[in-house]
């Protein structure tokens, strides 16, 4: 895994940013893994600031997410599809045909996650997943405890994530408790993962994920079993890292 260290917000987002630009330009039809929350926001607007400077075109990209909550329509304000939208989908010139993101509102939740894991193998998989880490060590969805043998599929939300999540609602009663998320299993197998991590809050649960035993009880550990790993993190999220001695590139 490499570890890269950012002085702050910014520049952790430039630098992901960055990763998955050159990605973009090595790759211009290629298909890329995204993630929402709070982490990813600043790079995907750098990503638009690049693309409308006319360094970047997102023209021959898929896109597959990660997850998105059980009940919400895609017009829902706290959908993820919705997010991707205001975040970077309506800014830059990805075909919309060309982005996925799971069905909140499925008649059938488990054939739409089937379906969801088809479409992946017949995109030829992820090329590059970016991920972000719940105070958990959860990514995507697949909480603590959730089998690491599974492919997208329906979760039930720890308490801890709800909390979380609620400041994103009203209150609490109105975060969803499930959602349909790419499972460990989906994730492990992109070709490359970028993991963005920021803040003091996330500085425990990215140290047990890259110092820790593999367990399911963190589930952003299995990363440890990938070939190709790199964490951008600024240097709060980092600093459990670097009081453990892992060495990290600046
Ligand atoms: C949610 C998402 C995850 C994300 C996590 C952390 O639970 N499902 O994909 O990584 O939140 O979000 P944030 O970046 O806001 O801390």
């Amino acid at each position: 895994m490499r570890i890269y260290e950012c002085a702050d917000y910014r520049a952790m987002s430039r630098r992901a940013a960055s990763l998955i630009a050159a990605q973009v330009v090595l790759n211009p039809e290629g298909v890329l893994g995204l993630a929402t929350g709070s982490t990813p926001i600043g790079l995907y607007s750098q990503l638009v600031e690049w693309y409308k400077q006319g360094d970047l075109s997102f023209a021959g990209i898929r896109s597959v997410n990660l997850d998105e909550y059980l009940g919400l329509a895609p017009t829902h304000e706290q959908s993820y599809r919705y997010f991707m939208q205001q975040n970077l989908f309506d800014h830059i010139d990805i075909k919309p045909e060309n982005t996925h993101v799971l069905n909140g509102l499925a008649a059938d939740p488990d054939a739409e996650c089937a379906a969801y894991d088809q479409l992946i193998r017949e995109l030829g998989g992820v090329d590059l997943q970016l991920l972000g880490m719940g105070h958990n060590g959860h990514i995507a969805f697949n909480e603590p405890g959730d089998n690491f043998g599974l492919g997208t599929h329906v979760v039930s939300l720890s308490e801890r994530t709800i909390d979380a999540n609620q400041r994103f609602f009203e209150s609490r009663d109105q975060v969803p408790r499930q959602a349909l998320s790419m499972g460990i299993k989906s994730i492990m197998g992109a070709r490359r993962i970028l993991v963005v991590v920021s803040g003091e809050d996330k500085a425990d649960a990215v140290c047990r994920a890259v110092t820790g035993p593999v367990t399911d009880q963190v589930p952003a550990s299995v990363l440890q079993l990938h070939p190709d790993v790199t964490l951008v993190g600024d240097t709060a999220a980092l600093s459990k890292l670097k009081e453990a001695g892992v060495p990290v590139c600046g």
